[in-house]
């Protein structure tokens, strides 16, 4: 997927904006397949690379969106790869219906509906990119972790999560730990096993972590000022530029695993402890996965979550709709509530420990947007029973009985 999408995109991109990715990678005979190969490493060079490229692609981003690498941007020149390659992802009954709403069979012609009518956008994520399936996602998600350096949830981590992690023992589980700044910090305190299903992130995280082994420790800086800057206003209060003495101490032993983390190839009990932040949304089966949690945790371990609300969701379906988004906002498939959530956990042998509402929003600007959105049972609902502030996400600590 990244050889093509690097090849689809040099290929169109205009000659200022390719010599800034031939700046980034001097002397290289192909340079698409030069860059697919260096997202697929973890060694120094890799991440060193890498820093360079997600600074340099910000600044493009900020300067010149349009020829920026963006998947869920119509105007971007990226767009129609990814448009391709969800075509190729449909089964014929659903290539018929959008060939049928865009008047044409011809993708090419698809493409330029989908460019031209935010409509055809709107009705595509509602009733088509609801059905891709989770390898659908994850092949996706190889060419969306070329967006950002940073995976998101880091300053929730420190917020929420680091205050626990001192206690920290035994074996800890990173769940979808994405680019891997909570399984470096963790891995300070406790054996770590990091999973996720993105190979260009995991790669990332472990040569992030082997530097960290190495005592590379003035690499950090740099790594948190762009997790610092690319999180903008989420970063705001916990201050990651300034935190790189969370990174002081000696790493224990952390294993990286590609994989799904809805068949966890761990033994049961083994873990004291699980991290999971920013992940259940976007999987395609949480309850399987809540039970793989119970079976891998000991009796008394703790699980860290963070997920969407249902309140998020009208949210987010208002502004996709505004921007005719194609696909879920960062591929959220899912959104919680707290007795939802709560009964998924009990089912499985877990209690709540603690539930803390974050990314708040006063009642009269939830409303103002409620009123405007296509989700009238929902919305009468969530309206049914009013509140002075709502979180559009949670935080929730369950402790495995
Ligand atoms: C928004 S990122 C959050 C990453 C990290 N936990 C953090 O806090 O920054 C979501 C991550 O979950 C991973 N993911 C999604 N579904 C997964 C699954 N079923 N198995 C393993 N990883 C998954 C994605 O590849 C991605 O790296």
């Amino acid at each position: 997927m990244l050889m093509k999408f690097f090849d689809y995109y040099f290929a169109r991109v205009n000659e200022d904006v390719l010599d800034l990715y031939k700046n980034l990678m001097p002397d290289c005979d192909d340079l698409a397949d030069s860059y697919a190969d260096i997202f697929t490493r973890n060694d120094e060079e890799s991440i060193t690379f890498l820093l360079e490229f997600y600074r340099a692609t910000a600044e493009l981003r900020h300067n010149n969106q349009q020829q920026s690498i963006l998947f869920n941007t119509h105007d971007n020149i990226c767009f129609p790869f990814f448009v391709e390659q969800v075509w190729q992802m449909l089964d014929d009954k659903k290539k018929a219906a959008v060939a049928a709403r865009a008047g044409n069979d011809e993708l090419a012609a698809i493409i330029d509906v989908f460019i031209s009518d935010v409509e055809m956008r709107n009705w595509f994520r509602r009733e088509i990119a609801v059905d891709l399936g989770q390898d659908d996602l994850f092949s996706l998600n190889e060419v969306i972790a070329l967006q950002n350096f940073s995976s998101g949830g880091e300053s929730s981590f420190l917020k929420y999560v680091y205050p626990h992690v001192q206690n920290a023992s035994g074996n800890v589980l990173d769940a979808g730990c994405g680019a891997g700044f909570a399984t470096m910090v963790m891995s300070q305190f406790a054996d770590v096993f990091s999973i996720d299903a993105c190979q260009p992130r995991l790669e990332r995280a472990t040569a992030l972590s082997n530097m960290m082994r190495k005592g590379d420790k003035d690499f950090f800086p740099g790594v948190l000022k762009l997790i610092e800057d690319e999180l903008g206003d989420l970063a705001e209060d916990v201050h990651l530029n300034a935190s790189a003495d969370l990174l002081n101490g000696e790493p224990r032993k952390v294993e990286f695993t590609a994989g799904s983390i809805d068949a966890l190839p761990y033994p049961d009990q083994f873990f004291n402890m699980i991290n999971c932040l920013d992940v259940l949304e976007h999987t395609y089966d949480p309850a399987k996965i809540i039970q793989q949690f119970a079976r891998v945790l000991k009796p008394g371990g703790r699980l860290f979550i963070t997920v969407p609300t249902k309140f998020g969701e009208v949210v987010q379906h208002y502004y996709e709709g505004l921007d005719g988004s194609m696909f879920p906002a960062m591929l959220h498939m899912h959104h919680f509530d707290p007795l939802t959530l709560n009964e998924m956990f009990k089912q499985n042998g877990f209690k709540e420990f603690q539930l803390t509402p974050f990314d708040c929003m006063d009642w009269a600007s939830f409303v103002e947007i409620a009123d405007k959105s296509p989700q009238t049972q929902l919305v009468a609902d969530l309206k049914s029973h009013p509140l002075d502030v709502v979180a559009l996400q949670l935080f929730a600590i369950y402790e495995k009985i």
